[in-house]
């Protein structure tokens, strides 16, 4: 909705040379802590996917704040997907290149429900390597990939291309 598109653009920060030379960082810091619109973001993305979905699955860390209150809100569970090491067995876990670095995430396949709709949620869609590791892993899990949502799309880094042809719910894109 175009309504929340111009919400979370006009709460963004951008940061050049962030965490390294020739990243440009967008911040979501202000946006956080912008009460009315940290709520209003929820709200619209809880009106979007309201009924559709069984359980929300937040990416760690950032994603992790956007799906902890639409999970409740909506009344239903949150998944976390969590980089390696950080949680207790029995996990899964796929290795994957990061766009500074390389990263595991990890997910307990104890806490899906055999075809629970999942929706994926995150802050960014940069090269698209975390979103799928986490889709192989809720899929791997039992779990049936409903939608992925991302509040900032970076087009230009080719994130959906690593999707398997899946859309993507991104609230703005650069
Ligand atoms: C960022 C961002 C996404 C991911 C996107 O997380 O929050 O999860 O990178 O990048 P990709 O599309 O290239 O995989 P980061 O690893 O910086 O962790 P954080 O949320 O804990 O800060
Ligand atoms: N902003 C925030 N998080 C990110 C970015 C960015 O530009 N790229 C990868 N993760």
């Amino acid at each position: 909705p175009a309504a929340l598109t111009r919400l979370v653009a006009d709460n963004l920060r951008e940061i050049p040379d962030f965490p390294e030379p020739g990243v440009l960082f967008r911040d979501i810091t202000p946006l956080l802590a912008n009460g009315p619109a940290f709520s209003e973001l929820i709200d619209g993305l809880a009106e979007h996917y309201r009924g559709r979905i069984d359980a929300v699955a937040g990416l760690e860390s950032r994603g992790f704040i956007l799906a902890a209150p639409l999970a409740v809100r909506l009344g239903i569970g949150m998944l976390t997907v969590r980089k390696g090491g950080k949680l207790p067995g029995p996990v899964i876990g796929v290795d994957y290149a990061l766009e500074y670095g390389t990263a595991r995430m990890e997910l307990r396949p104890e806490t899906v429900r055999a075809g629970d709709r999942v929706l994926i949620i995150d802050d960014v869609l940069a090269t698209g390597g975390t979103a799928a590791a986490s889709i192989e892993l809720v899929e791997r899990a039992g779990g049936s990939v409903e939608a992925i949502c991302m509040l900032l799309e970076l087009a230009e880094l080719g994130g959906r291309a690593h999707l398997g042809g899946r859309g993507v719910d991104a609230v703005v894109v650069y």
